[in-house]
């Protein structure tokens, strides 16, 4: 069969790969079905299924763990708990709080106490059932503000504080004060977690991962088998999905079937279904917030307070630079001159919550804009010039309350093309009107912004590495550091590297992260896979530029700065040459045709005890403008209209950056929306399956729905003028919670009191 023909936007510069619109490299594949996930793979004869034992209660001692019952199963292979684990016990998480297995106590009800082998994993999930805990139970933590009462932390608390709040309140003219909860998130990726291990000969690994950081694994898999790095090659060809949610929690699944390979002798796979992905692992955190806030006439700001409860689970996990880049997004878009931001990091028996898009980005910004409306509405002023009278400033007025200055502000042209663009003071006044006229139906609409912060809060995680190697036919082959999840970052890369050695975008292939290719790489995360990566591969392949200019140089007796490499052809002063030819005669030459690439991010510098310095290398910027309509005697609700313009600088991509706009503006949606995990009073959680945890559909994507980029490039000198865009646009659903507030005000309602989600429950009990 013949694929159909696509249509795509395309630039008319077709000699160049950058910039133009064009698939992602494994679109067909995917939708062909022939794109390879792990669970693809063909199996290795012998290869054992896992299945999870998860802890029944939420806390407790933990007596024992009797598997008789599951071993007498036919087909079921064995049992591996802590007791098999042949070096470290504790995963070499950061914290190193976390046990591999539930050691000594049970910390939340769905924690791996151990794996069933069996034949097949059906087999394995059946006996794991029969798996029986001897616990002494003790009374569980379950929320944050038990935690908080307490001191039930996973980490110190942070304060960041500039000028003084109190002092600043106190005289301001106007104030408020308030408390909300923000819903934590399940990642939902389409393919879920998984791993499969296969020893090697001499106590190598091999080991198939689905994660966003095949080096974590790696190391994690040495530390709980007591060997070198060097001993263990972790590979991801792509993930079906990631979202932060496979940042650490891939470890757990690869370190867990690598003791069983290694106790049992023989591959294993371990894929989780759903609903034990839902029980065990981590998720968005969850947080409470209490603030006060003293502001003018105009709506801006004087002094702020705001205490940040995160409700991290049972372990520390990524929760530190989580609730960090919570508070260094507390600001959003605006001045904040007297503040105390106060962090805490809870222990709760739950999962451990961890990274998910925006890492804890989204639970500062949705607490500013909250509070932006809420001011807007006390005062009884537009919400839009409330957020505008507060935005960080150019010349003034333009350093966070984190001592970084913004340096390349474009917030308030942004803003108000984008407000002039979405007709937004027209529709807004016709908006009161027809709610005038109509008594069960209200409409609202919000025009919120976003400013987030590229680049990992530790510094030294801003680093990458490549490997490009160019064949002796010309074709290109590129390696780096980042992991491919359907944000389109190999497609990104390979363009970039054929338009340095000036090669056509399909002489260019990236081939799967690999630990033995490129050593020591960061997470593919905090956004910044393309800027790191994306630049080591660029310099890689300049290097073999310069290499093969030098050759052609000599041969044509001219400078080797004379010679470029445009369109498949390399241009000396003396003639034109096919690149494929040049190659040939390079390598006859004994010339290098491969190069490693190495990149650091410049500028950044920050104090970890006191949060101050420059965290971050630019700030990505966009805001969109939403209009619902809710059913005020039912609560539910649609999202009509929605426009967004976004940052990303000169655009590497523009078919990838807009889909990364409308899929994380669509996530971010389901986050304040319809997504809520709900956990019993035994710590249970009782929303585990699509069932009953809601994720938008194709349905709920507004009949409007209409993404513009920013024209302009960076103002830093980031890789193609190019800015980060997995992360931000997410923020930008916070316009639909703003909306479904301002609806619910126009209903005569309390917006003040609503908590995310706004599920339609949510909707109705604050509209009274
Ligand atoms: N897009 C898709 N399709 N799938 C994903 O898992 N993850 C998001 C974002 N966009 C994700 C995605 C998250 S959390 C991050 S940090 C970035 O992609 C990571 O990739 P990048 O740094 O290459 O943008
Ligand atoms: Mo994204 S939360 O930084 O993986």
């Amino acid at each position: 069969m013949n694929a159909p023909e696509l249509k795509l936007v395309v630039d008319n510069t077709p000699e160049r790969a950058a910039g133009v619109s064009r698939f992602h490299e494994s679109a067909r594949a995917q939708v062909a079905g022939a794109a390879t996930y792990i669970d693809d793979i063909p199996e290795v004869r012998g290869t054992l299924h896992g299945a999870p034992v998860c802890s029944p209660v939420a806390h407790g001692v933990l007596r024992g763990i009797d598997a008789s019952a599951a071993l007498a199963v036919p087909g079921v292979r064995g049992f591996v708990s802590a007791a098999d684990i042949p070096g470290d016990r504790i995963l070499a998480a950061f914290g190193h709080d976390e046990p591999v297995f539930a050691d000594d106590t049970v910390q939340f009800l769905g924690q791996v106490g151990g794996l069933i082998l069996a034949d097949d994993a059906m087999t394995a999930r059946r006996a794991a059932r029969l798996v029986r805990w001897d616990i002494d139970p003790l009374p569980p933590v379950l929320t944050v503000q038990e935690a908080h009462e307490r001191g039930s932390y996973v980490l110190p608390p942070v304060h960041v504080v500039r000028g003084d709040a109190e002092a600043a309140l106190a005289r301001a003219p106007h104030r408020l004060a308030g408390e909300f909860e923000v819903g934590g998130q399940e990642h939902f990726y389409l393919e879920g977690q998984i791993a499969y291990v296969l020893p090697l000969e001499q106590q190598q690994w091999w080991i198939y991962s689905s994660t966003q950081h095949p080096g974590e694994v790696q190391h994690w898999v040495a530390h709980a088998l007591g060997l070198s790095s060097h001993a263990v090659t972790v590979e991801c060809r792509r993930m079906g999905g990631g979202f932060g949610g496979k940042e650490t929690q891939a470890g757990h699944l690869a370190v867990w079937a690598a003791v069983a390979a290694h106790k049992l002798h023989c591959p294993v796979k371990l894929r989780l279904d759903r609903d034990d992905d839902f029980m065990i692992t981590g998720k968005r955190h969850p947080f409470a917030y209490r603030y006060q806030v003293g502001f003018d006439d105009t709506g801006r700001l004087c002094g702020l307070t705001v205490d940040m409860l995160a409700n991290c689970g049972f372990s520390a996990d990524l929760s530190g630079p989580v609730a960090d880049r919570a508070v260094f997004h507390i600001d959003n878009a605006y001045y904040l001159e007297d503040v105390a931001i106060h962090s805490y990091r809870c222990k709760t028996n739950q999962q451990s919550h961890t990274a998910f898009r925006g890492f804890g980005g989204p639970q500062g910004v949705i607490a500013i804009e909250r509070i932006m409306g809420d001011i807007a509405r006390h005062l009884g002023r537009d919400p839009l010039d409330v957020r505008l009278a507060n935005l960080y400033g150019i010349d003034e007025r333009n350093v966070t309350h984190y001592q970084m200055t913004v340096e390349d502000n474009i917030l308030e042209p942004l803003m108000t093309t984008l407000a002039g663009d979405a007709r937004y003071r027209e529709r807004h006044a016709q908006i009161a009107e027809w709610n005038a006229s109509s008594p069960v139906i209200k409409r609202g609409i919000a025009l919120t912004p976003v400013k987030f912060g590229i680049s990992f809060t530790a510094t030294l995680f801003n680093q990458a590495g490549a490997l490009v190697h160019v064949y002796t036919d010309g074709s290109v082959q590129v390696n780096h550091g980042g992991t491919e999840m359907g944000q389109g970052l190999n497609t990104k890369v390979a363009a970039i590297v054929a338009d340095e050695l000036g090669v056509p975008f399909e002489r260019v292939c990236c081939t799967a992260s690999n630990t033995g290719k490129v050593p020591n790489a960061s997470a593919t995360a905090a956004s910044s896979g393309t800027d790191l990566n994306g630049r080591a591969a660029q310099y890689a392949a300049r290097q073999i530029r310069q290499n093969l200019a030098a050759f052609v140089a000599g041969l044509d007796g001219c400078g080797a700065g004379a010679v470029r490499f445009e369109g498949g052809r390399v241009i000396s002063p003396h003639g034109t040459r096919p690149w494929e030819e040049v190659v040939g005669a390079a390598y006859g030459n004994r010339i290098q045709l491969w190069s490693d690439g190495f990149y650091r991010t410049p500028k950044i510098h920050y104090d970890k005890v006191t949060m101050l310095g420059r965290p971050f290398y630019y700030f990505a910027y966009g805001a969109a403008c939403t209009e619902v309509a809710i059913d005020t005697l039912t609560g539910e609700y649609r999202v009509l209209r929605v426009d967004i313009l976004h940052d990303v600088g000169r655009s590497i991509n523009p078919a990838i950056d807009i889909g990364q706009i409308e899929g994380g503006f669509i996530q971010g949606m389901g986050w304040l929306t319809t997504e809520q995990l709900v956990w019993n009073e035994h710590g249970r959680l009782l929303t585990h399956a699509p069932s009953t945890y809601k994720i938008p559909a194709t349905g709920d994507v507004p009949a409007h729905f209409h993404v513009t980029l920013w024209p302009e490039a960076n103002r830093e000198d980031n890789v193609h003028g190019s800015k980060a865009v997995g992360e931000p646009p997410f923020m930008l659903a916070i316009s639909v919670y703003e909306a479904l507030r301002d609806a619910v005000a126009q209903a005569g309602g309390r917006p003040e009191a609503m908590n995310a989600p706004a599920t339609a429950e949510e909707v109705l009990r604050t509209c009274g």
